[in-house]
């Protein structure tokens, strides 16, 4: 993975060595390492720390996904959906991110509009078995923290097992084409306010 923070990639990651085992994950370091490090900025013990996660859904956002869900089937784009912004109170409901998981394509995704504060950029990604031969129609899942650190809008961390993975604000499925790529246009993260963690972004790649 490579890009120049200007929304426009100029290289690929390469997730060799994938094979067909099912997910991999490839955060931390390796990522971060691309991304640069994050600001040397230590939060004191903060209220912001944890979210809770989604709940029932509200009558108000099961309106929305039941929404969400219709405009995918008749053919709306993951991309449309995550860039509108009356959608972003639900971004966390396993219910909004089946939906989105389920219409993937191999079209460069965006997850985010043009409200999203942060410097623009855009992950190019290539999966290859061992072998080096492309992997096409691999589900890709990226998710990652704001620009200032925080994978709710109400605190850093999800509270729950996996909280973060299961829901990130910030995320999206895309699949790889033919030549094993995939694009995803976001914004730059942060790292987490209150610990030395680089920025970075989780991808996770299910392959069959
Ligand atoms: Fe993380």
């Amino acid at each position: 993975m490579a890009e120049d923070g200007l929304g426009r990639g100029s290289g690929d990651e390469t997730a060799s060595g994938v094979g067909r085992r099912g997910f991999l994950q490839l955060s931390g370091v390796a990522a971060a390492a691309v991304i640069g490090w994050a600001r040397d900025v230590r939060a004191q013990a903060s209220p912001d720390k944890w979210a809770t996660p989604p709940g029932v859904e509200t009558f108000q956002e099961a309106t929305l996904i039941d929404e969400v869900t219709k405009a995918l089937r008749e053919g709306v784009s993951c991309s449309s959906v995550l860039r509108d912004d009356r959608y972003m109170p639900v971004h966390a409901f396993p219910r909004f991110r089946e939906a989105i998981k389920s219409h993937a394509t191999t079209a460069p995704l965006s997850i985010c509009g043009d409200s999203e504060p942060g410097e623009r950029a855009s992950v190019r990604l290539l999966v290859q078995d061992a072998a080096g031969t492309p992997i096409p129609n691999a589900l890709i899942y990226l998710y990652h923290t704001s620009s200032k650190g925080w994978y709710s809008d109400r605190g850093y961390h999800v509270q729950a097992n996996a909280g973060d993975e299961k829901h990130s604000r910030l995320f999206g499925y895309v699949r790889t084409a033919p030549n094993g790529a995939a694009e995803i246009n976001t914004i730059r993260p942060a790292g987490y306010p209150d610990g030395d963690l680089p920025a970075h972004y989780h991808v996770e790649v299910l392959v069959w």
